[in-house]
């Protein structure tokens, strides 16, 4: 039986968890800081490293308590070691640094989007065995900063066919929402005001960039700002704590907007899949937890779609762990200069 301690600090979650083998969850801890970066309307780089600082401590040995384990019995510490905000990247590698040196444990450094990825291996159904899931396989990560399409051929053997040209999908979720003044993060707001709304009310652009897997999001946001400029008679964003003005049909642009992003994510998705004949796709990032692309998938997929519970749609360490697992069992091991990379890519490690 291997324990791996991960630890995920990238962005704006301080997280760690205890990993058995890859894919049983003993443990996982996330302290978000969602509403200290709620009132700036975005992630501010230098509050998330500072608040990093403040909870890593306290989340390791919460993330050690509930796993019901003593130092001793864990084998290695993984950390995210890219891609994100370099401050807060560099919270987590110091904290795993310390701890596998004064330990004396193996340090496995991890991609955030090879976690992602690897959110999907996790037991987390609590069957007590492992998903079995079949090489090659496609996945798709859409999170705040990424939007790839990716070749799996084996355990860290990854080709990216596709990523986006401009905005990432999250982002592209956030800014709208900051355009609408619905709040942040964007994903979630956008979600909830399209409940109510007509996805065929506004015919929002697709861009499909001919045959490629690449996506862009920048002329869809531009195309919602000037249907918003028309309700607002300005061409700045509104202040994100006055709200959208009451004549402003939110909902059916929320609704429209989240159609046309899902619609191109799905198309692209499925033509990879038929391209390279995968047999699985995996579905993984912060915007999988979006009900809409998670039901359109599913539905129009013509082999086995995996998808992640929604608490591990976002940023944890429980997927760190499960991806530390494969390296570390082939002996991909870092060493003490172990450095962060702000735009780490999946294809080089
Ligand atoms: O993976 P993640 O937690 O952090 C990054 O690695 O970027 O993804 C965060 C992104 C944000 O842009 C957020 O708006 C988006 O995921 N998101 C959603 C939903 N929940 C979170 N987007 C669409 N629908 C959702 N329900
Ligand atoms: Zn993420």
């Amino acid at each position: 039986m291997t324990k791996i301690l991960a630890i995920e600090t990238s962005c704006d979650e301080t997280a760690a968890a205890v990993i058995e083998d890859g894919v049983f969850i003993r443990s996982n801890i996330v302290a978000s800081q969602i509403e200290i970066h709620r009132r700036y309307g975005g992630v501010f780089p230098e509050v998330a490293s500072r608040q990093h600082i403040l909870a890593i401590n306290t989340v390791i040995e919460d993330a050690l308590k509930q796993a019901q384990d003593s130092w001793a019995e864990i084998d290695a510490i993984a950390v995210t070691r890219g891609p994100g905000l370099v401050g807060s990247l560099l919270v987590g590698v110091n904290a795993a640094k310390g701890l596998a040196l004064s330990l004396g444990l193996p340090l496995v450094g991890v991609n955030h989007l090879e976690g992602h990825i690897y959110s999907n291996w996790l037991d987390h159904e609590r069957r007590g065995k492992a998903p079995r899931i079949k090489f090659p396989s496609l996945a798709l990560i859409v999170s705040g900063g990424h939007t790839e399409l990716v070749l799996i051929r084996g355990h860290g053997q990854y080709e990216i066919l596709g990523r986006t040209i401009d905005d990432a999908a999250g982002e592209a979720f956030d800014k709208v929402a900051r355009i609408l003044g619905i709040g942040f993060p964007g994903g979630p707001a956008i979600q909830k005001a399209a409940e109510a709304g007509n996805p065929a009310a506004f015919d929002f652009p697709r861009a499909r960039l001919g045959d490629s897997f690449n996506f862009s999001f920048s002329g869809l946001k531009t195309a919602v700002l000037r249907v918003v400029q028309k309700y607002t008679n300005t061409d700045k964003m509104l202040p994100p704590d006055e709200g959208p003005p009451a004549r402003m049909p939110v909902a059916d642009i929320a609704a429209s907007f989240q159609m046309a992003v899902v619609d191109v994510l799905v198309s692209k998705a499925l033509a990879a899949a038929e391209a390279y004949n995968v047999k699985e796709i995996l579905l993984a990032g912060g915007v999988s937890a979006n009900k809409l692309l998670r039901e359109t998938l599913q539905a129009q997929a013509d082999r086995p779609v995996r998808i992640p519970p929604l608490w591990l749609c976002t940023d944890n360490a429980a997927m760190i762990g499960a991806a530390a697992y494969w390296r570390y069992q082939a002996g991909d091991l870092a060493d003490w200069d172990l450095d962060v990379v702000a735009n780490l890519r999946l294809d080089q490690g």
